[in-house]
């Protein structure tokens, strides 16, 4: 399986994942024959990608790293939390722990894990699975430190949580698809400020989780906000969920801009690295998340290209690649692998559309 953008699916396409509507219902199954109609259906849910089963994707199987019940349900309490918070003051934190817990189990189990992170958003319910994401991406920078299940817990509670102080910005700025004024920015990053102040008022709630409310968007170059503040004055757990929260914004579409490609990213990230990021959380960053993700398009430096289909943990620039297409831009007969772990004379120069 692969997958592509919507606009890209052409008629009677078998879909390969089952695609589930933001309460989590199933919208349409997996095997199930993509249709004008039904594509017109999902646009109208806002979701744009869907993960397919063609000739050149045969056989690939793209795992996401937590099963999609645990994804919903994380996805549906933040979503409840913030909907509801104004009227009931109240999280239910315990809640919140049973299922960072089990995100953190599922993470722990799979010891062969370069995640690809690289599932379907709707653009409509951004903020809640930007949550579960920068939840699953900042658990795997602590596993990667060595962080022990209680630093893990507090780590994921304050990641999932991390913009609950949007709930109390303005929608119409929340969602403005053009450029944000002065006034409208300062705003906007006063959720920050609000995200700590509700964090602590939960007497259940670590104040290291609510340190990465209040941390977030600090950078150790003194550039961020709300503070300014510097690498040390920063909290740790604020400085992981700052990489994890850049990288997934930068890989999802928004009403303002499309997504990045991942290994785009990687390299804004790690350019902008030595001054914005702390350096330990980056480097267990890289080492956990995949830059090429199977089921991906890439150029070869031979200009052939093809896609990802299996990824080494301990070399993840260098994947196993089906080619698909010759070096002059013609669909090969028979489709072949190329090794990049053996042949080392061949590298990736970009990820491309098939
Ligand atoms: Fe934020």
């Amino acid at each position: 399986m692969r997958k592509i953008h919507i606009d890209k699916v052409t008629d009677g396409t078998k879909l390969a994942k089952a695609i589930f509507s933001p309460d989590g219902k199933i919208l349409l199954a997996s095997g199930a024959e993509l249709r004008e109609s039904l594509i017109e259906k999902l646009r109208a849910f806002s979701i744009f990608e869907v993960y397919i089963e063609d000739d050149i994707s045969k056989g690939i199987d793209i795992q996401d790293v937590i099963c999609e019940r645990t994804r919903i349900e994380a996805k549906t309490l933040v979503k409840n939390i913030m909907n509801n918070y104004e009227f009931s003051n109240f999280i239910n934190i315990e809640e919140v722990k049973d299922v960072v817990g089990r995100i953190i189990d599922k993470l722990l189990s799979n010891d062969d894990i370069l995640a690809n992170l690289y599932n379907i958003k709707s653009v409509d319910d951004y903020t809640f699975e930007h949550s579960v994401n920068v939840c699953i991406l900042s658990l795997l920078i602590g596993m990667g430190l060595g962080y022990n299940t209680v630093r893990l817990k507090d780590l994921g509670i304050g990641a999932l949580l991390h913009d609950i102080g949007k709930l109390r910005i303005p929608e119409e700025i929340l969602k403005k698809p053009s450029q944000l004024t002065v006034e409208e920015f300062e705003e906007i990053k006063k959720h920050t400020i609000y995200g700590y102040e509700i964090l602590k008022a939960n007497k259940n709630v670590s104040m290291a989780s609510a340190f990465i409310a209040f941390g977030h968007h600090e950078r150790i170059d003194g550039s961020g906000y709300p503070l300014q503040l510097k690498d040390d004055n920063i909290h740790f757990y604020a400085k992981i969920v700052a990489v994890a929260d850049v990288f997934d914004a930068l890989t999802s579409d928004r009403v303002y801009r499309n997504k990045l490609l991942p290994h785009e990213v990687f390299e804004y990230i790690t350019s902008l690295g030595f001054k914005q990021f702390d350096q330990q959380a980056m480097n267990s960053f890289i080492k956990y998340v995949s830059i090429y993700p199977v089921g991906s398009g890439v150029i070869l430096s031979t200009r052939e290209r093809g896609i990802v289909i299996k990824q080494y943990k301990t070399m993840p620039t260098r994947p196993v690649v089906r080619i698909i297409y010759s070096k002059n831009d013609e669909k090969l007969k028979n489709f072949f692998e190329v090794d990049l772990t053996k042949t080392l004379n061949v590298c990736i120069v970009r990820s491309c559309e098939i």
